[in-house]
């Protein structure tokens, strides 16, 4: 039975990203333009299992469009993921007489969104918000974009000071299970060798493509490697290995870690909550349930919420071949 619309939760759920409170922003006016009720819910499905909501208007959310984290905050929910915690969070959605939830999140946080509507039948729609890209359904999650700007700047910085030592460093960039960022940042960091989840290069071929590199004139070099790399070894493991496999190179260590979450989100990542918000509220008005809004040839789209957490987001392959050419 379709339901009148009349009154939408958002909530921040999983790893936070640049761009979350542009998104909550966009929700939040979008329901002002279209005289509906907006409430935030606090610490993801948290606040949702306590009733922990707060009435959001247009004038509440001034002033986060450029803040990087996230308002509302954001957790990983152990309690969501039991039966007793959801149907605690049911009757607190019926209590405040919420009729549709907008998730802005991970695979994990469409996950539970998508069993929550199974059991209850409550509306839900997805907005992916995730540094990682790693979401199928869009070209871009929010916080993509922005966290690319960030690690090109971290890398420029330690390019300057392995050059002036004539080192070789490892960067390990975030990316748990993709290497969106790592051959990203690598490319446009000028790095000579790219570690991603999905190609896996060998020990061997890293050092002699580092030999190749050094006889070819560099004297310092970058490798970027993706934090879910299955080659084996962890960061300082590899540079151990290098150190014992190659002789005279001074080879450094630089985890990166949670400042790629942080900060302004990019105008890309403005431009592109703001959209997705718009069709988030737009369609649960139009009483759709259970899809993720996406970019998908500069278009929003809806991917339904089931192929969004099933699927896989494709590495480009023309990047990599790019990368390879590049580090000649
Ligand atoms: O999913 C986003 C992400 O930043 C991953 O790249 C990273 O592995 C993970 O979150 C870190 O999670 P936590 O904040 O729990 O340390």
């Amino acid at each position: 039975m379709e339901r009148t619309i009349k009154k939408i939760a958002v909530l921040t759920s999983g790893g936070d990203a640049p761009g979350m409170n542009a998104a909550i922003r966009s929700v939040v006016r979008t329901c002002a333009f279209y005289n509906i009720k907006c409430v935030g819910v606090n610490r993801g499905y948290e606040g949702l299992i306590e009733g922990d909501f707060n009435v959001m208007d247009a004038r509440s959310v001034k002033g986060i469009i450029n803040k990087g984290g996230t308002i509302l905050k954001s957790a990983r929910s152990k309690d969501f993921r039991t039966k007793e915690g959801r149907a605690r969070a049911y009757e607190n959605v019926n209590k405040a007489g919420i009729d549709g939830l907008v998730v802005i999140g991970g695979d994990g946080s469409f996950t539970g969104a998508l069993i929550f509507n199974e059991e209850f039948g409550f509306p839900v729609m997805g907005i992916p918000g995730t540094i990682d890209n790693d979401i199928f359904g869009t070209t871009h999650t929010l916080g993509f974009d922005t966290a690319l700007n960030t690690v090109v700047e971290a890398i420029d910085k330690i390019r300057d000071t392995a050059s002036s030592h004539d080192r070789l460093f490892f960067i390990e960039v975030m990316g748990r299970d993709v290497g969106h960022i790592a051959l990203n940042v690598g490319i446009a960091g000028g790095a000579e060798e790219i570690l991603i989840p999905e190609e896996d290069l060998g020990l061997e071929r890293l050092v002699e493509s580092l030999n190749k590199s050094r006889k070819s004139g560099k004297s310092s070099s970058i490798v970027v490697v993706a934090e879910g790399d299955k080659i084996g070894k962890n960061i300082f493991e590899l540079k151990d290995y290098v150190d014992e496999n190659m002789e005279g190179y001074d080879v450094r260590v630089s985890v990166l870690g949670h400042m790629q979450r942080g900060g302004s989100p990019s105008c890309f990542d403005r431009v592109l909550a703001s959209r997705m918000g718009v069709k988030a509220v737009e369609s649960l008005l139009e009483n759709q349930s259970n899809f993720m809004v996406g970019l998908l040839n500069n278009n929003i789209e809806l991917t339904p919420l089931e192929n969004a957490i099933k699927g896989k987001s494709k590495i480009n392959l023309e990047l990599l071949r790019v990368s390879d050419i590049m580090s000649t």
